[in-house]
């Protein structure tokens, strides 16, 4: 046997979409005076109350590690948290498992699920990641078409169409990334009925869940009468309290579930940073201004920037949720790993083409709502001008 690692193996670990990203990102470095719209990651401040915990915590020395699953009060915290804000019912002591940030509860989830051929019903565009961890599992992801036209909403009918005896479970993302599209109450009530009758286990990834925009409603799945036993609820810090490089955030449902999860992760990392364990339990306990202050910003931003899209003559699904736009860059007439790359070195401003997030969507791009307002409107200034230099090209072609 080779000692090398061949193609395919390393292959099983990274996507197309993810590797154009990242060279984008390496070219990106190389600008001085780039202006990033690319990585999902708030540019806001943690709330300092958060940061004082965390400070606390370092100095009584917290240097040991905790139950694998978390430190039970962080535990006892997020099972009320889920009562309180999403009606979910879950075992503090057995039901929740903390881990280090929501990508590592979404890649254990799936490797917990699923077994070589087993199927999982995913909405398309999707966030990349949980492909990668499909793949891994040996598992089989099947698309689900979701459309602009609608907001991409996930259509239950369309989710029904591809149940089959192999179907393990359904992936549900809401608010979604990258579209930024919530699904309707009534399409989750269809879909929980869907997984009750064709006993599915669905995971909720619930990661934008408080941002949310035009009086859009956040229904969490697990909240529904029959789905507390077939629901893991994902959520995290990174993007509610604006926590990314604390790693940290967690998932929750059925205890025989749960148990298995945990000892995954005492396999994987021990348990979740404990600093960073002691910070959440102060976001969960602590003042929630914060999150109403960053919802505030977001949706200014999010209006300058569909005025910004307007102009242009790009279309979009209604963003009702998270800190994006995926925009449809038809009336370039470019594709958008080449728009993506004009726009990266003639204006400096880097925003991720739409095949990052499934390869069809070439005619897309993500834009994140994630710098600061007056650098925002910079990098849509830019933006227009590049375009718009580009129009005038063409007509006087
Ligand atoms: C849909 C979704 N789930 C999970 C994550 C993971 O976030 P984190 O690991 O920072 O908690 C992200 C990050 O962008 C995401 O977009």
């Amino acid at each position: 046997m080779s000692s090398t690692i061949s193609a395919a193996q390393a292959s099983k670990v990274s996507d197309e979409g993810t590797r154009r990203r990242y060279d984008l990102m390496d070219m990106a470095r190389r600008i001085p005076d780039v202006i990033e719209l690319g990585r999902g990651d708030p540019d806001l401040a943690t709330p300092t109350h958060i940061v004082a915990a965390a400070k606390e915590a370092i100095d009584r020395g917290v240097a040991e590690i905790s139950d694998p699953a978390g430190l039970p009060e962080l535990r006892r915290a997020i099972a009320e948290k889920l009562a309180r804000d999403n009606g979910v019912t879950v075992d503090p002591k057995d039901g929740v498992v903390v881990t280090s940030g929501g990508q590592e509860a979404l890649f254990l989830l799936v490797q917990t699920i699923l077994g070589p051929g087993d199927e999982i019903i995913v909405p398309d565009p999707r966030y990349t990641s949980y492909d990668v961890a499909i793949k891994m599992a040996g598992g089989v992801m099947v698309s689900v078409p979701t459309h602009e036209r609608d907001g991409f909403d996930v259509d239950p009918d369309e989710v029904a169409r591809r149940i089959t005896p192999r179907t393990k479970a359904i992936l549900l993302i809401t608010p979604g990334n990258p579209t930024a599209g919530t699904i309707t109450p009534p399409h989750i009530r269809a879909i929980a009925a869907l997984a009750i009758r064709h006993d599915l286990l669905v995971i909720s990834d619930e990661i934008y869940e408080k941002f949310l925009y035009d009086g859009a409603e956040h229904l969490s799945i697990g909240s529904l009468p029959g789905m507390a036993q077939r629901t893991i609820t994902l959520n995290g810090f990174s993007k509610t309290y604006a926590m990314t490089g604390w790693r940290i955030g967690y998932a929750a449902g059925p205890s025989t579930f749960m148990r298995e999860l945990r000892r995954r992760k005492a396999l994987c990392s021990v348990c979740a940073p404990v600093v960073s364990q002691w910070a959440a339990l102060a976001a969960l306990r602590g003042p929630q201004d914060a999150v109403t202050e960053f919802q505030q910003i977001y949706t200014r931003r999010r209006t300058m920037m569909l005025e910004c899209l307007d102009r242009l003559g790009f279309t979009y699904g209604e963003p009702r949720g998270a800190f994006y736009v995926f925009a449809n860059t038809s009336s370039t007439g470019m594709d958008s790993i080449d728009l993506s790359a004009k726009l990266l070195q003639e204006a400096h401003v880097l925003i991720f083409p739409g095949t990052g997030f499934g390869e069809q969507w070439v005619q897309y791009l993500r834009i994140t709502l994630l710098q600061p307002d007056d650098m925002l409107a910079e990098a849509m200034r830019r933006v227009e001008r590049c375009l718009g230099n580009e129009a005038d090209k063409a007509m006087k072609e």
